[in-house]
């Protein structure tokens, strides 16, 4: 994986607790492209790495912009970023990556942001709008004053696009997103990214629409998911045959770097899609954020970082 160092040329506090880091070439150089939906991995000198979705415009080609929340009850990140990165620094980050681009099937694009959710939809509304498709943004947040990019949107030329829906802390005041998302609208995807209850409100009112017309991209690891026991297992390594034991306690990367394999993760705990591999038989048993279910269905590929298996073998393309 390629990394690039580079320099934060613009902190701006865009909403409470909410910071956006504009990263440019300290050259002045072009960037690696990215597309709508991309996000960053971002190593914060503390030996973390975080992802961090891009917010600005993919036409951009000399800047990226992400936004983060502080979070002090998170992991860790948000709060290195908020209180050690000045203007003027070094980062490394890895080049953009996109678990989440836009579909060039649909029709009509709804975009749900909620809270700093709204990092991935800036891209895509930019680019939506550039490309002249059609689409809605939906943009739910507390109060105006937790609303990132408001002032930016409303100077955009997709403004009459935003919808903006705040609930003042009260999900029952808030946006009807099962009401919205009752009918199915032929030839609309939907796109959705925000906090636990927000993602949970989302899947369930799109659950009836059909496969492979929702996309979503979670940014922490959704905790009320219950995985149930693991049990132990075997991979099968393609190349060479060797049957690889997988105890209840350890996760394939485990085992696959014991065996003397090397397997590049960042996350792992299955939010960032690094460590996704082949998988050519078997049952798997996915336990990652990133694929959606048809392509977990189809079982093309395994984050070998949390996920497992309900076979008795998994056999793996390495
Ligand atoms: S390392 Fe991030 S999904 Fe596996």
């Amino acid at each position: 994986m390629t990394t690039l160092s580079l320099k934060v040329n613009k902190i701006t506090q865009e909403a409470e607790g909410i910071q956006s880091y504009e990263l440019v070439d300290p050259k002045g150089g072009l960037l690696p492209m990215f597309t709508a939906g991309g996000h960053l991995d971002i190593e914060l000198g503390n030996g973390l790495a975080r992802q961090y979705s891009i917010s600005s415009d993919p036409a951009d080609v000399d800047r990226y912009v992400i936004a983060v929340l502080r979070e002090p009850e998170s992991r860790g990140g948000s709060v290195w970023m908020h209180d050690n990165l000045k203007e003027g620094d070094a980062v490394t980050v890895h080049t953009p990556r996109n678990n989440f681009p836009l579909s060039d099937q649909a029709k009509h694009h709804i975009l749900m942001a909620g809270g700093i959710g709204v990092t991935p939809m800036m891209a895509m509304a930019r680019d939506l709008s550039a490309r002249g498709e059609s689409f809605e943004m939906h943009y739910c947040t507390r109060t105006p004053a937790r609303t990132a990019f408001k002032d930016e949107i409303a100077a955009s030329n997709f403004a009459d696009k935003v919808h903006f829906h705040h609930d003042n802390g009260n999900p029952a005041e808030g946006f009807d997103i099962a009401g919205f998302l009752k009918d199915v609208r032929d030839g609309a995807h939907v796109y959705y990214c925000g906090p636990g209850g927000f993602m949970h409100a989302c899947e369930q009112a799109a659950d009836h629409w059909p496969r492979g017309t929702v996309h979503f991209e979670f940014f922490s690891v959704d905790e009320t998911v219950e995985h149930g026991d693991s049990e132990a297992f075997q991979v099968e390594i393609a190349s060479t045959g060797q049957m690889l034991d997988v105890p209840a306690d350890k996760s394939i990367v485990d085992v696959l770097r014991a065996n003397g394999f090397e397997v590049e993760t960042m996350c792992e705990e299955g939010i960032c899609g690094t460590c996704a591999t082949v998988m050519l038989s078997g049952d798997a048993d996915h336990r990652d954020f990133v694929l959606d279910d048809e392509e977990k269905e189809r079982g093309e590929f395994i984050m070998v970082c949390c996920s497992r298996s309900k076979s008795p073998v998994l056999k793996l393309d390495l």
